[in-house]
């Protein structure tokens, strides 16, 4: 039961994540008056939700060996191939994830925030939405067998 709850939750943080960051470009596009701030950072929480929910499960079922133990995966290449994803990901986010914070802030103070870079992050975005979808492809690959590194 443990097992499936686990697979099930991961892949639901591929549903909420794509969905997330991609609402999130689209809304920065948009003009980015109180309403269209407030759909960003709708979207932008889903996200950081989404990125919770895969590192969480993905970590449990790596290390608590849920699937097919942890020794397969660390001799998998398409599972490198996964966290090198996963990790240009994280490195992307950290600029508009600084930036969507001090928005907030300035936005429940009231204050109207710089919003000039509103057109990168909604690239960065795209382009994170990309990797995601490279990352399923080397999930599924991964989980098949392909790119295990004979023993010894
Ligand atoms: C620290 C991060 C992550 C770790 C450690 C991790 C680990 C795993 C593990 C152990 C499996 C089971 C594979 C099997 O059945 O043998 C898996 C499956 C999967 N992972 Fe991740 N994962 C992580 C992040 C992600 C992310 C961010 C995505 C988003 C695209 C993702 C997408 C998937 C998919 C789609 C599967 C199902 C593959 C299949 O059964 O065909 N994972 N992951």
């Amino acid at each position: 039961m443990i097992r499936w709850l686990f697979a099930s939750l991961h892949l639901l943080g591929l549903g909420v994540g794509l969905g997330a960051v991609w609402a999130r470009a689209r809304a920065l596009r948009e003009p980015l008056d109180a309403a269209g701030l407030r759909r960003v950072f709708y979207a932008d929480s889903w996200w950081g939700v989404a990125a919770a929910l895969w590192i969480g499960t993905g970590l449990v079922r790596l290390i608590g060996g849920l699937e097919k133990g942890m020794d397969y995966y660390l001799r998998n290449h398409v599972f490198w191939g996964k966290m090198t994803l996963l990790l240009a990901v994280l490195l992307l986010e950290l600029s508009p994830m600084v930036t969507l914070v001090r928005w907030r802030i300035q936005a429940r103070r009231g204050e109207m925030p710089d919003t000039r870079r509103a057109g990168r992050f909604a690239s960065i975005s795209y382009v994170q939405a990309a990797l995601v979808l490279l990352m399923v492809l080397a999930a599924v690959v991964m989980a098949r067998g392909i790119g295990t590194a004979p023993r010894g």
